[in-house]
C-alpha cells in the first residue's frame, strides 16, 4: 500500500505558551507567536495497515510501550475527529538534536498529522490539521505554518488554531537562532507537568498571562517595523517572565543550570560590546539567541570564544508543514 511522507519543522516561541484552560482539548490561557526554523524537522511516513494494532518506528527503532502509547493515542483522536477506521504503520526520523531543547514534539505531532490524514484519504485545510497537531502538543499547531507564526487561542476545540503572520508564509526581518546547547542532561520536568503545576499553584501566573497580551501587541509591531533590537527585548522578557512563574509555584522548580547562567552572561557581554543578540529559553536549559542573520556566524564566533565547550546550532526561518512528493519517497 502507498506511503504517505510529510516533514515538519521545529519551531521556537517568542511569546510563550505556558498553561492549558483545557487540559483534554489543549486550549491555551494566551495567545502565543513562534517562529518556525530551518534546519530541525521531523520526517514522518504513515502507511495503511490491515493489522489490528498500530505501530511505531522512531529513528529505526520499533517502539513499544509508553512512545508507542503516545502515538496510538494520538491516532485514535484523529480517527475519532475524522471517522477513519484506518490502522497505520508509522515511521519517524527526527532530524532535531534531542539533547538540544528544540521541541522535536512540536514537529513530530505536526508531521505525524499530516501524514497521517493523508493516509486516511483525507485533504484537510491547513486550519484543521493546525487544530488536530495541537491535540498531540500545543506547540505543534505553529509547525504547520512558516515563518512567524500566531496561535490563536480560541476559547474552544473549533476556535484554537495557529495562522501565520504573513500570508506567504515569508520573514523579511533578518533573524536568526543560535541554540547554545548548554547542558545535555535530560530535562526532569516535562513542559506538561511544569505548566500543570504554575498554572494550578503559582501566584505569579495570571500576572505572566496578561503580561503575554501587551507583549503580544508590541512584538507583532515590532515584527512589522523589522525592529529586531524590540523583538529580541520583548522575546527575552517574556521567557524570562514565564520562568518565574515557575520558581513561584509549589513545589517551586526551575528549568535553569549553573551553565544557563553562565551562558546568559556571555550574550550579556557581547551586548555590552555593542553586538545585537538576546534569548529566548523553553521547558529546558539550553538557551536560544536571537540575532541578525547576517550576524550570526560573527555572534556564533563571539559566543564560541566565551563558551569554548559548548554545542552551538544555527537555524534561519524556515517552512511550513508539507507532504513530500512520491519521488522523494523513494530515497
Ligand atoms: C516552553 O507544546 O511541549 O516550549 O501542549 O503539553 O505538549 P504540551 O506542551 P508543549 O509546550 C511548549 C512550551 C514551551 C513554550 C512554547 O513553545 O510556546
Amino acid at each position: 500500500m502507498q506511503t504517505y511522507t510529510a516533514i515538519a519543522h521545529t519551531n521556537i516561541a517568542l511569546i510563550k505558551y505556558w498553561g492549558k484552560k483545557d487540559d483534554k482539548f489543549i486550549i491555551p490561557f494566551n495567545n502565543s507567536l513562534s517562529l518556525t526554523l530551518d534546519r530541525f524537522y521531523t520526517k514522518t511516513s504513515a502507511q495503511p495497515i490491515t493489522a489490528a494494532t498500530d505501530s511505531f518506528v522512531l529513528d529505526g527503532q520499533a517502539q513499544s510501550g509508553a512512545a508507542l502509547s503516545k502515538v496510538t493515542s494520538f491516532l485514535d483522536i484523529l480517527r475519532a475527529e475524522t471517522g477513519s477506521t484506518q490502522r497505520l504503520a508509522i515511521n519517524s526520523t527526527n532530524h532535531v538534536p534531542t539533547a538540544a531543547g528544540l521541541a522535536s514534539s512540536a514537529s513530530g505531532f505536526a508531521a505525524l498529522t499530516l501524514a497521517s490524514c493523508a493516509a486516511f484519504g483525507l485533504q484537510l485545510p491547513r486550519r484543521t490539521l493546525s487544530r488536530l497537531a495541537r491535540r498531540g502538543s500545543g506547540s505543534a499547531c505553529r509547525s504547520i505554518y512558516g515563518g512567524f507564526v500566531e496561535w490563536k487561542k480560541g476559547q474552544d476545540d473549533l476556535t484554537s488554531f495557529a495562522t501565520p503572520l504573513a500570508a506567504n508564509e515569508q520573514v523579511d526581518l533578518d533573524i536568526a537562532m543560535i541554540a547554545l546547547v548548554v547542558s545535555a542532561q535530560a530535562k526532569k520536568v516535562t513542559s506538561r507537568q511544569g505548566m500543570a503545576t504554575t498554572v494550578a499553584t503559582s501566584p505569579f501566573y495570571p500576572a505572566f498571562v496578561k503580561s503575554c497580551e501587551t507583549d503580544l501587541l508590541a512584538i507583532k509591531q515590532a515584527i512589522d517595523a523589522q525592529d529586531l533590537e524590540k523583538v529580541g527585548q520583548i522575546a527575552e522578557s517574556n521567557a524570562l517572565k514565564m520562568h518565574a512563574t515557575n520558581l513561584g509555584a509549589t513545589p517551586p522548580f526551575s528549568y535553569f543550570l549553573p551553565e544557563t547562567l553562565v551562558a546568559i552572561a556571555a550574550i550579556q557581554q557581547l551586548r555590552a560590546k555593542g553586538f545585537l543578540c538576546y534569548f529566548t529559553m523553553d521547558a529546558g536549559p539550553n538557551v536560544k539567541v536571537i540575532c541578525r542573520g547576517q550576524e550570526a556566524l560573527k555572534i556564533q564566533a563571539e559566543l564560541q570564544a566565551l563558551l569554548p565547550n559548548t554545542e552551538m546550532l544555527l537555524a534561519y526561518p524556515g517552512p511550513g508543514a508539507k507532504i513530500v512528493n512520491s519521488e522523494s519517497l523513494k530515497e
